[in-house]
């Protein structure tokens, strides 16, 4: 069985390489021919734990191929997946002009059955646009070709996407045919072993699935968020609620961290088209909305916390920050907490020290040159004679350093805990003066 990958960021990338890993003979295909240049020297366009290793692997042992013209490979493969982007319009829906025209360069160039699989987030109805994508070129070609669409969206996580492709919770697969079903069914045999499950359902349901499930995720970070303010306020502490209520199995432990609110290119943007195809539909998602309010203000909370703790006096303060990326193990830094809380900072007239172990270089070309931010080569020097050090990501490298080296480092020992791993008694022992999200404190 031969398949190809349409589109290689982070989705398009791990998916081609690891079906290749599991023994399927893969193409992935780009429009970008410094990207599949690039990738042909193992050269990875992104940070993704593992996947470079297993890219220069398949591509040497000849099961993993790259190239720019997808036209040429559609009648050597059985089945493509559609995985390119789908960036949010101004209106916040999905942009489906990559999708679109993946689905005419197939329809002007197929001579053959082939199954078409979307991967990237897309609204409901999309593989039904895509099938009369299709369908038209197929009539002006005077043709008659079988084919299928089919959705099968993707849950991995950035930062363990290798780890989570291998051993998904669930495949889930919205098919429109008994051949498009057994198609997949032998893609994914491979990974068949222990608990893995493949849930097939149809096409619509399978393009909702993967849009609820990111926003239930969105919601349950926003509930927490907002259940944190509500700790602080009546002396509660959020860190206990969270395992006070997560160890109930119907609502389980994960997704319930309180921080400063999430990122990435994934919750902001569903969220955003998701509550957009309701409005379509003259269905109103007040819950959602609602997540996304709480999850903009979540973003200023650091700010906030520290201009009430210097009395909104943050002029000429030199503020230590830790962690860029929206999240550990990745340099990926879209809609990340740390943007919103450092452009603050530099509004306010502070000098921002900024520190992360892989996303500098991301973050200095989103940041560009600014005589306020410098970018440190080492995690203490960023709180060299600072006046707080925020911690905005919880990269592992920040989990345990030397307090007593920072005591002396830093000119006001002020510690603002935006993903609550430090331990407050310890800080507070040794004379910091520590703050975190969801619980009151005694100034
Ligand atoms: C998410 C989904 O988890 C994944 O299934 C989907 O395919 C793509 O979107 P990702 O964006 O890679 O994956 O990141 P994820 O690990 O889910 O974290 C998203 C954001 O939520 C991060 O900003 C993270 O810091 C935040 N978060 C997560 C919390 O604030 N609290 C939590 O308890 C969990």
């Amino acid at each position: 069985m031969k398949t190809a990958i349409v589109g290689t960021g982070y989705v398009g990338l791990v998916t081609g390489t690891c079906f290749a890993e599991m023994g399927l003979n893969v193409v992935c295909v780009d429009i970008d021919k410094n990207k599949i240049d690039k990738l042909k020297d193992g050269i990875i366009p992104i940070y993704e734990p593992g996947l470079e290793e297993l890219v220069k692997k398949n591509y040497s042992d000849g099961r993993l191929s790259f190239t720019t013209d997808l036209a040429s490979c559609i009648n050597d493969v059985d089945i493509i997946f559609s995985a390119v982007g789908t960036p949010p319009d101004e209106d916040g829906s999905a942009d489906l002009k990559y999708v679109l025209d993946v689905a005419r360069t197939i329809g002007k160039n197929m001579t053959r059955y082939v199954l078409v699989v979307t991967k990237s987030t897309v609204p409901v109805g999309t593989a039904a646009l895509v099938r009369s994508t299709i369908q038209k070129e197929l009539d002006k070609r005077g043709l008659e070709i079988e084919f299928d669409v089919a959705s099968n969206p993707e849950f991995l996580k950035e930062g363990n996407a290798v780890n989570d492709f291998m051993h998904p919770d669930r495949v889930v697969v919205g098919v429109e045919s008994e051949k498009a079903k057994k198609l997949l069914s032998k893609l994914y045999k491979p990974f068949m072993i222990n608990n893995f499950r493949i849930i097939f359902m149809d096409v619509p349901s399978a393009e909702m699935t993967k849009y609820a499930a990111n926003a239930m995720l969105a919601t349950r970070i926003s509930f927490m968020n907002n259940i944190a303010s509500l700790c602080e306020a009546v002396g509660a502490d959020i860190n206990m609620v969270r395992a006070g209520i997560g160890s109930d199995t119907r609502i389980g432990k994960s997704f319930l961290y309180a921080g400063c609110g999430y990122g990435g290119s994934c919750f902001p943007k569903d969220v955003k088209a998701l509550i957009k195809t309701a409005s379509e539909h003259h269905v109103d998602l007040e819950i959602l909305k609602a997540v996304e309010k709480v999850n903009a203000e979540q973003k200023k909370i650091l700010f906030r916390k520290l201009s009430d703790y210097y009395h909104g006096d943050l002029a000429g303060k030199t503020v230590g920050v830790w962690g860029l990326s929206f999240k550990p193990e990745t340099d990926d830094m879209r809609e990340a907490p740390s943007l919103v809380l450092i452009h603050s900072l530099l509004q306010a007239g502070c000098k921002v020290k900024a520190y992360d172990p892989i996303a500098m270089n991301e973050a200095h070309r989103i940041l560009g040159n600014h005589e306020a931010i410098v970018f440190t080569d080492d995690m203490y020097d960023a709180v060299l004679d600072s006046d707080a050090l925020l911690l905005v990501t919880e990269w592992k490298q920040f989990r345990l350093p030397s307090w007593s080296v920072m005591k002396k480092l830093m000119r006001t020992p002020y510690i603002l805990d935006g993903r609550n791993i430090y331990d407050a008694d310890e800080l507070t022992q040794m004379g910091f003066v520590y703050e975190c999200i969801g619980r009151a404190y005694n100034r």
